[in-house]
């Protein structure tokens, strides 16, 4: 029997949606224009990729994923930070985002470099919450200490960096692997071992579902590098084009489509392989790297 992608899709993204509707500051809280932000953006309809990973990592090593449910929503609020700054006209300067409007365009810079760095102030606190659901609270040292690094300067911040660096140069291989995983496939490694970690994955599986991870990251932000030359506004909510016109260094403009497209699909295979010590309790994360090497949008 093959897995059911869309009905696991379905229930993880219901719970997280659920979940980040209660932990989002209601928009009659004062500073209800900085709330109003807040929610704008991360309750528009994203993938709930990362939130997703965090759950399958915990079922992968036998958890629920009611117990890292907080964590899960952390990841999200980290990254729907990261995509407002991205947006912002200091940095990619576009103008739509999972169907909308971008931030900044309908709250202003202030507002939207604000609910950003709230975004990520609120996700540290809700790892901090998850300790109430474990038997074991020490394990959140760890994962905030992990969620720290893959989000900070040797993680997101630091691909974003060089990302903007690179704009109009003729860069290497190297520094474009470099921007990719950092920029993307740290988030997407952190969210599968935060919620293997506290699961309480021991330490072989955690490591090799970690390579998983870094290995469906970089494949997913090649993907996410081809659909921005070959997608459309309606298909991805976000302005197709948007890498040709900053000059981006990205995979299709250094290698071409058709090889970026092989890598990706190599890289899926690599993830799979990664995760085959982990056995039949990883087929979530093995159908979620299919759907990131199919996926339109
Ligand atoms: C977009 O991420 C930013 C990248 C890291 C490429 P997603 O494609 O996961 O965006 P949402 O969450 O579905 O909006
Ligand atoms: C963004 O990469 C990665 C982030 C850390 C947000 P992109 O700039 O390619 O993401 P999109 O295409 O705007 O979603
Ligand atoms: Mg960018
Ligand atoms: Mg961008
Ligand atoms: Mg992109």
């Amino acid at each position: 029997m093959s897995f059911d992608l869309t009905k696991y899709l379905d229930t993880r993204r219901a719970l997280v949606d659920g979940a980040l509707e209660r932990v989002l500051p209601s928009e009659d809280a004062v500073p209800v224009t900085l709330h109003r932000a807040m929610r704008y953006s991360v309750l528009a309809p994203g993938k709930r990729l990362r939130p997703t990973l965090v759950i399958a990592g915990a079922e992968a090593v036998g958890g629920a994923g009611d117990a890292v449910l907080d964590t899960a929503c952390a990841l999200e609020l980290i990254h729907a930070y990261s995509l407002i700054h991205d947006d912002l006209p200091a940095m990619d300067d576009d103008d739509f985002r999972r169907g909308r409007l971008t931030n900044h365009k309908v709250f202003g810079e202030a507002m939207a470099i604000l609910a950003g760095d709230a975004l990520l102030t609120l996700a540290f606190r809700l790892v901090a919450d998850n300790a109430a659901r474990l038997s074991d609270p020490r394990l959140i040292a760890r994962v905030v200490a992990d969620v720290a690094d893959a989000a900070g300067t040797d993680g997101m911040v630091g691909g974003q960096v060089i990302d903007i660096e690179s704009e109009g140069k003729d860069v290497g291989p190297d520094t474009l692997e470099y921007i990719h995983r950092h920029k993307t496939a740290a988030l997407i490694r952190v969210s599968l071992t935060a919620g293997a970690t506290l699961a309480g994955g021991r330490a072989e599986p955690v490591a090799s579902i970690g390579r998983a991870g870094e290995a469906l990251g970089l494949a997913f932000q090649i993907v996410d590098d081809i659909l921005d030359v070959e997608g459309s506004l309606a298909e991805l909510g976000k302005t197709a084009g948007s890498d040709v016109r900053k000059k981006k260094a990205t995979y299709p403009a250094y290698h071409g489509l058709e090889a970026s497209r092989a890598k990706a699909r190599m890289l899926i295979e690599e993830t799979k392989r990664h995760l085959e010590p982990v056995g039949p309790a990883a087929e979530p994360i093995r159908a979620l790297a299919d759907f990131v090497f199919q996926r339109r949008s």
